[in-house]
């Protein structure tokens, strides 16, 4: 019989979604004439902006015709894309990137899962704790996780760096040797976003010790802080040692229509087992180009309206609803005497459960009490016990109604 790769038996189960799915549809049965309020999911919920939908259309039209029509494009992205990418979201801010380091893809969601095929197996890799789960579950599959330890709930061989309101969510430098260290600012789960000074402390760190940062920036549109970086590479020193990866799925409302981009800058070397330095922007050219054929013309063109002048302002007004949703759920807790973090340079509110209630127990009673559905910290790992998150993705009226509902709760 064939084998199979034993990695994936180490992998812990979906637990957190399909849970809170379950104890909601329990719920529902029992008390069908309730409504529900949910604020769990992390997914948009507006519309494409109406400058995206025409360059879709009109992209979509030329397909009709033999004359204009696309067959596989580049699978790096259209350069149209790509130097818009270039021009917007770098060379604006002050950050020289070739178009030849930005890499178009389908989502930030298969980047940040497949760049750790450019590694080696023994790499040590580092989360924070809290943590997008697909940072940790791609290296398990990849074999460099260890086994799962059921008393602290953690792998053995991945370093884990608690982010808590106790040191700010801010991670500390790891005291370990750590190979890999994936970043997330703004942070998913915790709402929270690292300042200029805290992101050059890790640059600094990365550049002495040989490490690579892996700069997840997905939620990079949310930034309203002006200490807050764009991009990592806004801090001196960032190309030798970072890797970073910006999405249009929470930018522009593509979590259905997918177009996200990686950037791998030219100086950024590894180094081989014979201790030979090795381009990682030429390792992901030959990856992507070999495991994949493309975004679609159509998204691309759709993606490229986000920087028109239309564009712009249509997808800035979607984001500030949103941070108007955020602010509502983060003073409204405020106002009731819960703590919460975030919802300023993020559409999540990450809030403390009142009288250090678990995670699961806030979520039932949230869930029975107030009929309001939100995500147990936990869920995101060991350091988010204790918290609970909430999402801005709603519409006014049901994000007020949750505050009103969680006012009333005892
Ligand atoms: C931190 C983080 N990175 C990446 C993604 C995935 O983005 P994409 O839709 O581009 O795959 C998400 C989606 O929720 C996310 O929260």
């Amino acid at each position: 019989m064939f084998k199979v790769n034993d990695n994936f038996g180490r992998l812990q189960g979906s637990y957190l979604f399909s849970e809170i799915a379950h104890r909601v549809s329990e719920y529902t049965k029992a008390n069908p004439d309730k409504e529900i309020i949910r604020l769990g999911i992390g997914d948009v919920t507006r519309p494409l902006a109406p400058a995206v939908l025409q360059a879709i259309d009109a992209a979509t039209q030329e397909m009709a015709d033999a004359k204009t029509f696309m067959g596989y494009g580049p699978e790096q992205g259209y350069e149209f894309l790509r130097a818009a990418i270039r021009e917007n979201d770098y060379a604006a801010r002050g950050v020289e990137i070739g178009t030849g380091e930005i890499f178009v893809s389908d989502g930030s969601k298969c980047d940040t899962g497949n760049i750790q095929e450019l590694l080696a197996a023994d790499c040590r890799i580092g989360v924070t704790d809290p943590v997008y789960p697909v940072y940790v579950d791609t290296n398990v599959m990849a074999g460099r996780s260890g086994e799962f330890d059921e008393g602290t709930a953690k792998f053995t061989d991945i370093t884990y760096i608690p982010t808590t309101a106790e040191n700010g969510f801010v991670p500390a430098l790891p005291e370990g040797k750590v190979d890999v260290m994936y970043l997330c600012s703004p942070n998913n789960p915790t709402g929270t976003a690292m300042t200029k000074e805290e992101l050059k402390v890790w640059v600094d760190w990365a550049n002495e010790t040989g490490a690579l940062i892996l700069f997840d920036g997905a939620y990079e549109h949310f930034i309203t802080d002006e200490n807050v970086p764009h991009s990592i590479y806004e801090i001196d020193g960032a190309k030798t040692c970072a890797i970073e990866f910006r999405s249009f799925s929470k930018t522009a409302g593509f979590t259905g229509t997918r177009c996200a981009y990686t950037i791998v800058p030219k100086e950024l070397m590894g180094e081989n087992s014979k201790g030979e330095k090795v381009s990682m922007n030429a390792m992901w050219l030959r990856r992507h180009t070999t495991k994949f054929n493309g975004v679609s013309y159509i998204v691309q063109r759709g993606a490229a309206a986000v920087y028109t002048a239309e564009g712009k302002k249509q997808v800035d007004e979607t984001i500030a609803f949103y941070l108007e949703n955020a602010r509502i759920i983060r003073e409204g807790l405020e106002r009731i005497g819960i703590t919460a973090y975030g919802g300023v340079n993020s559409p999540y509110v990450w809030l403390k459960t009142p009288n250090d209630m678990k995670s699961w127990d806030f979520f039932d009673k949230l869930l029975s009490e107030a009929n309001v559905v939100g995500t147990p910290g936990s869920g995101f790992g060991s350091a988010g016990e204790g918290y609970f998150r909430l999402t801005a993705f709603n519409t006014r009226e049901n994000t007020e109604k949750a505050i009103e509902r969680l006012a009333n709760l005892k």
